[in-house]
């Protein structure tokens, strides 16, 4: 036994804490795990992605909050809207893909993203066809509005003057949502058939898409992973003023790629927002327990900078900071877009209208993005539709009302990860977790004989000193 076991320690302890730093230093299972991933989350037919992506497993609700107008005497008159918040109105999403088809040579892959909405009684404060709401009158507006443009101008005039029309009307929330026969819309499409009779917030939108889109599957670059590359087979919008501003960028927001650093910006397209955007990272997370980055729209993205001009339509006719006039994609009926309550945006909108109680909590829109997978593991999108509305002379209608950003409801869309696939995601990262740490593992090892081989060095010392008196003992003795 003795010096060859003496050795025989040290030099394994040597060896395995050489090896543990050289695994650590070229980060060589970190990087296998990272290629792993690389390979496995691509759209692929029979994988587990495709799969998630193809009918999303998680509960997606979109809660509905009503803007309900108490003084509408007063508003004619000139004076500020009173308006109360009324909500939620909670519907859950019934999510899946369609029309699934694959490029010839697995880098894209085009389709369709279904949605319907089923009504959740127990998560809402009322019944959406009971519960009224009195709110400005849209398709009056509207038409208002493209009579202003000279678009079917005679005939509105017309009308308008033969049927007295109410500036502010009483629907139920249903109505408001998904769509009541109008009567001047009606009038109107008799002449011009193209014009919906019918008029709703998301009228249309149950069961139905926003149309076609052409992904890459992220075969080709795990940071294309499904990104949109066209949209109703176009690459760009057309109605914005720069190129830049027209650009599709990035995914639809239900997937991001995976191996998500924090100094990444992603890109968001949102279809309803008639615009990309991108999101910034905040801080970090731990949702059911697990990691997560998270991630938030920034105030620059509706801010009145030179980057936006390209969004204030006609050239140069900005509203001001947290609004984005959004007329050139919802049929010129005039839309305006911002953050629930104003949040973020120009103290004008907000001291206009009495009842706004911005909050950061409330009604920022963020993401909790899973790192490693780029799993979504919390999200909120929230955003409020305002109608653009002015006193015109030819329109007795408008009476004396201000110039105003009016708000008219907001959502809530959200998403929360539960607790059986958290555990699944869990487990799976849990490997992961212990592959990267083989190096560790090793190096514990390393130390493990490294303190061996010095205790043996020490008690072989040890013995020593022991030994020297004994041998001098009897020297001194004789
Ligand atoms: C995926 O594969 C299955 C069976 O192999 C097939 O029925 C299905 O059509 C494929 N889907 C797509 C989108 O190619
Ligand atoms: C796959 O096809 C697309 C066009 O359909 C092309 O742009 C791309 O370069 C191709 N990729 C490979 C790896 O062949
Ligand atoms: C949407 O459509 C689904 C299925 O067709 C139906 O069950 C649901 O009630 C509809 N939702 C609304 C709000 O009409
Ligand atoms: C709603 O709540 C009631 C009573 O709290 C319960 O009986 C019912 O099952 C719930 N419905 C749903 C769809 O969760
Ligand atoms: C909204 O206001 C109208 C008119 O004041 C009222 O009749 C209605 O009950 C209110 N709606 C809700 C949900 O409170
Ligand atoms: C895919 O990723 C590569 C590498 O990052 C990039 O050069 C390429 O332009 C991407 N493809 C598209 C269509 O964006
Ligand atoms: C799209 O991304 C490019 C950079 O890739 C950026 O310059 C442009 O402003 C973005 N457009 C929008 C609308 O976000
Ligand atoms: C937007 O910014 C420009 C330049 O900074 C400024 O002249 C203009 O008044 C601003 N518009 C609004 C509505 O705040
Ligand atoms: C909103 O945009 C439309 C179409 O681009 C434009 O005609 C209208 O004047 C804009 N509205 C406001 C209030 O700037
Ligand atoms: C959605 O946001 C609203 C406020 O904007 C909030 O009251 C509600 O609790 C949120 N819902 C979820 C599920 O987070």
């Amino acid at each position: 036994m003795g010096r060859c076991c003496f050795y025989t320690v040290g030099t394994l302890s040597l060896l395995l804490l050489v090896t543990s730093v050289t695994l650590l230093v070229a980060r060589v299972f970190q990087k296998a795990v990272e290629q792993t991933i690389q390979k496995n989350i691509v759209l692929k037919n029979g994988t587990e992605t495709f799969d998630y992506w193809e009918t999303p497993p998680l509960p997606v609700y979109t809660q509905f909050y009503f803007f309900n107008v108490t003084n509408p005497e007063e508003i004619l008159k000139g004076e500020t809207p009173h308006v109360t918040e009324v909500g939620p109105y909670t519907y859950r999403e019934l999510r899946d893909k369609e029309n699934i088809q694959f490029g010839s040579n697995g880098t894209t892959v085009s389709a369709v993203s279904n949605k319907a909405y089923v009504f959740e009684r127990n998560l809402s404060i009322g019944d959406p066809k009971i519960d009224l709401i009195r709110t400005l009158n849209i398709p009056v507006v509207s038409a208002m509005e493209w009579s202003q443009k000279h678009f079917l101008r005679s005939l509105i005039v017309v009308i308008m003057k033969a049927y007295q029309q109410k500036l502010f009307v009483i629907h139920t929330v249903h109505e408001l949502l998904w769509g009541y026969k109008d009567e001047l819309l009606s009038l109107i499409s008799v002449f011009k058939p193209n014009i919906s009779p019918y008029f709703g917030l998301f009228y249309g939108k149950n069961g139905t898409n926003d149309g076609d889109y052409v992904f890459l599957t992220g075969e080709d670059n795990y940071r294309n992973f499904s990104k949109i590359v066209e949209w109703n087979g176009k690459k760009s919008l057309d109605w914005w003023g720069t190129e830049s501003c027209n650009m599709i960028n990035g995914t639809d927001g239900d997937s991001f790629h995976p191996l998500i650093t924090k100094d990444e910006i992603l890109y968001v397209f949102p279809s309803d927002f008639c615009r990309s955007v991108y999101i910034t990272f905040s801080g970090f997370e731990n949702i059911q327990g697990l990691p997560a980055l998270k991630y938030k729209l920034p105030a620059e993205i509706l801010a009145n900078t030179s980057e936006n001009a390209g969004f204030c339509l006609p050239e140069g006719n900005c509203l001001g900071s947290g609004v984005l006039n959004v007329s050139i994609c919802k049929n010129g009926a005039p839309i305006i877009l911002s953050a629930p309550h104003f949040y973020q945006a120009d103290e004008k909108f907000l001291s206009a209208i009495a009842g706004m109680h911005p909050n950061k909590d409330h009604h920022e829109t963020f993401v909790d993005i899973n790192p490693l997978t780029g799993i979504i593991l919390r999200a909120a999108k929230r955003f409020q539709i305002n109608v653009y509305v002015r006193k015109l002379d030819e329109f007795v209608e408008t009476g004396n009302i201000q110039t105003l950003v009016f708000p008219v409801m907001y959502l809530n869309e959200s998403v929360l990860i539960d607790k059986e696939t958290a555990d699944r995601l869990k487990a799976a990262l849990n490997t992961t977790v212990i592959v990267t740490n083989i190096p560790y593992i090793i190096m514990a090892l390393g130390v493990f004989f490294g303190l061996i081989f010095i205790g043996l060095v020490c008690r072989g010392q040890g013995s020593m000193d022991e030994g020297t008196p004994d041998e001098r003992a009897p020297l001194i003795r004789t």
